[in-house]
C-alpha cells in the first residue's frame, strides 16, 4: 500500500465533508478529500439543488396556469420533461464547477474512490492509504425503504423520481415528511393526480401541527389527495403501473409509488466499527465538540443523529475544522437550525413547537397564529397561510412556523428571535417594510407584545 498524509483526511464530500475540507484549507491545514462520486453529493446531485430547480419549474407552470387571475393572458401547452431535465441539470452543472474550482483553489487534494476507514486514522482506497492527524467522516445517507418493500422499477425513491424523464399521469407517495410532500408539490403543478400516504395523522408530521394543518389545507385545495394515519401493507407492480395496498384494505392503483420514508445513516461496509467508531442504529456516536469514539476521529452531517439537511451539514463540517485548527468555535445548536419544505405553500420553521414547548414550560406558554389572510403582500401574490409564534410566557420567543408561498425566506426573522433569546417586546420596535410578507411575523410580534395592530 502507497501511504499519503495530511494533517486532515475526509471521508465524504458532501455538504458537511466539502465545508470541513474548504474550512480547514482555509486555516491553514493540508487537506485530502476522498470522494466516490461527484463533489458536492446528495445536495447538489440529487437533493436541495436539483428538487428546488423542478420546484421552481413548477411554481412557473402554476403562474401560467392562473396568469388570468391577475390579468395576464397565457395558456399553459404543457410541459416538456426534457426542458425540465436540462434547466435543472444546468444549475447543478454550474453549482458543480464552481465547487470543484473553490476546492482546487484551496488547494484539497480530490481522491476519485470509496474509502474504507482504517485504525490509525487512515483510509484506504484501493491500494492507496491516506492517514491523517485527523480524519472527518461524512459518508452522508442514502433513502430508506421499508421491509420487504423492494425500490425498482415503477417503485422509485427520490433518486429514480429524479431520474424519471416522464410526467406521470398518477403517482402514490408513500410517507408525507418533506421529500414526500416537496414531490407531491411537484407533479401536482406538472398535472399528476397524486396521492400521498402517510402512517401518522397529519403531513409534516414533526412541525407543528397548526402548520401541518394548513398545509394539507392548502394540498387539498390543490387537489392532492392524502391518505393520512394509513399504513403501507404491500405493491405489486406490472409493465403499466403499480398497486399499493393498505393494511386497512384498500388498495390505489397509480403508474409510479415513490418510496420518501426517511433517509439512513450512509456507515454499512465502511470500516466504521472496526476501527473504533461507535454506531447506534446505523448512526455514529459522537459528543457535543463531534468526536466519534476513536481517537482523532470526527464526524459531520447525516450520519450523526439530528436533523437531516445540508445547512446543518455545512456548520458542523466549519465547527470541526475550526477546532482541528485550534479555535474554540460554539457547539452547532440543533434548536437554531431553521427547517424549510420547498413545497407550494412553503413551510419554514425554528426552535419547538407549541407542544414541544409545553413539554418542557407546562402552561407557561403562549401561542400566537396570525392569518396571512390579513397581510397585503400574501394577498397580492394570492397565497394561503399562518405565522404561528410560540413565546414562553413572559420570557423568549421560543418558536416560530410558517406555512405560505416564499415564507422559506422570512424564516430567519425567526431563527434570530429563537436564537437570541428575544422577547416580542424587544422586536415590538423594529419595523417592517410595507407591503412584504415579513410583516406578519412583525404583526405576530407585536400582538404577543399586548400591541396588535391589524390583528384582534
Ligand atoms: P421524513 O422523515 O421527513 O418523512 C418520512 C415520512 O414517512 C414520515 O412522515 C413518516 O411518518 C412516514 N412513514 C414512515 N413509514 C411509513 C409507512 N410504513 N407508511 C406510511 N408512511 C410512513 O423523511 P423524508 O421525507 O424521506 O426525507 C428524508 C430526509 O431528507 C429528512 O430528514 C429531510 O429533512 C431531508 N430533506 C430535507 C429537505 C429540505 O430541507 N427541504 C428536502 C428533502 C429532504
Amino acid at each position: 500500500m502507497t501511504e499519503h498524509t495530511a494533517d486532515v483526511v475526509v471521508l465524504g464530500g458532501g455538504s458537511g465533508g466539502y465545508a470541513a475540507a474548504l474550512r480547514a484549507a482555509e486555516l491553514g491545514k493540508s487537506v485530502i478529500l476522498i470522494e466516490k462520486d461527484k463533489l458536492g453529493g446528495t445536495c447538489l446531485h440529487r437533493g436541495c439543488i436539483p428538487t428546488k430547480a423542478l420546484l421552481h419549474a413548477a411554481e412557473v407552470a402554476d403562474h401560467v396556469r392562473t396568469a388570468a387571475s391577475v390579468g395576464v393572458t397565457a395558456t399553459l401547452s404543457g410541459i416538456d420533461p426534457a426542458g425540465v431535465t436540462a434547466y435543472r441539470d444546468g444549475i447543478v452543472a454550474k453549482k458543480h464547477k464552481g465547487l470543484q474550482g473553490l476546492i482546487a483553489a484551496r488547494g484539497i487534494e480530490v481522491v476519485a474512490g470509496e474509502g474504507r476507514l482504517t485504525a490509525g486514522r487512515a483510509v484506504a482506497v484501493g491500494d492507496d492509504l491516506y492517514r491523517g492527524t485527523d480524519v472527518i467522516l461524512a459518508t452522508g445517507s442514502y433513502s430508506r425503504t421499508l421491509p420487504g418493500l423492494q425500490i425498482g422499477g415503477r417503485v422509485l425513491t427520490s433518486e429514480g423520481a429524479l431520474a424519471l424523464d416522464v410526467i406521470p399521469e398518477h403517482v402514490i407517495i408513500l410517507g408525507g415528511g418533506v421529500i414526500g410532500v416537496e414531490f407531491a408539490s411537484v407533479w401536482r403543478s406538472f398535472g399528476a393526480e397524486v396521492t400521498i400516504v402517510e402512517a401518522l395523522d397529519h403531513l409534516v408530521p414533526n412541525e407543528d401541527i397548526a402548520v401541518s394543518k394548513a398545509l394539507e389545507r392548502a394540498f387539498r385545495k390543490r387537489g392532492i389527495a392524502a391518505r393520512l394515519g394509513a399504513r403501507f401493507a404491500a405493491v405489486t407492480q406490472t409493465d403499466a403501473g403499480v398497486a399499493v395496498s393498505l393494511e386497512d384494505g384498500t388498495s390505489l392503483d397509480a403508474d409510479y409509488l415513490l418510496v420518501a420514508v426517511g433517509r439512513g445513516p450512509a456507515s454499512t461496509g465502511l470500516g466504521f466499527e472496526e476501527a473504533g467508531v461507535t454506531l447506534d442504529r446505523g448512526f455514529v456516536t459522537v459528543d457535543e465538540r463531534l468526536r466519534t469514539t476513536a481517537d482523532h476521529v470526527w464526524a459531520v452531517g447525516d450520519i450523526v443523529p439530528g436533523l437531516q439537511l445540508a445547512h446543518r451539514g455545512f456548520a458542523q463540517g466549519i465547527f470541526v475544522a475550526e477546532q482541528l485548527a485550534g479555535l474554540s468555535p460554539v457547539a452547532v445548536p440543533e434548536s437554531t437550525i431553521p427547517r424549510v419544505t420547498y413545497s407550494s405553500p412553503e413551510v419554514a420553521s425554528v426552535g419547538l413547537t407549541e407542544a414541544q414547548a409545553r413539554e418542557v414550560h407546562g402552561e407557561a406558554v403562549v401561542a400566537y397564529e396570525y392569518n396571512l389572510a390579513g397581510n397585503g403582500k400574501s394577498e397580492i401574490i394570492g397565497t394561503a397561510g399562518i405565522v404561528k409564534v410560540v413565546r414562553q410566557q413572559d420570557g423568549p420567543i421560543l418558536g416560530v412556523h410558517l406555512v405560505g408561498d416564499r415564507v422559506g425566506e422570512l424564516i430567519t426573522e425567526g431563527q434570530l428571535a429563537v436564537g437570541w433569546e428575544a422577547h416580542p417586546d424587544d422586536l415590538a420596535p423594529f419595523i417592517h417594510a410595507h407591503p412584504t410578507q415579513s410583516e406578519a411575523l412583525g404583526e405576530a410580534f407585536l400582538a404577543l407584545a399586548g400591541k396588535p395592530l391589524h390583528a384582534l
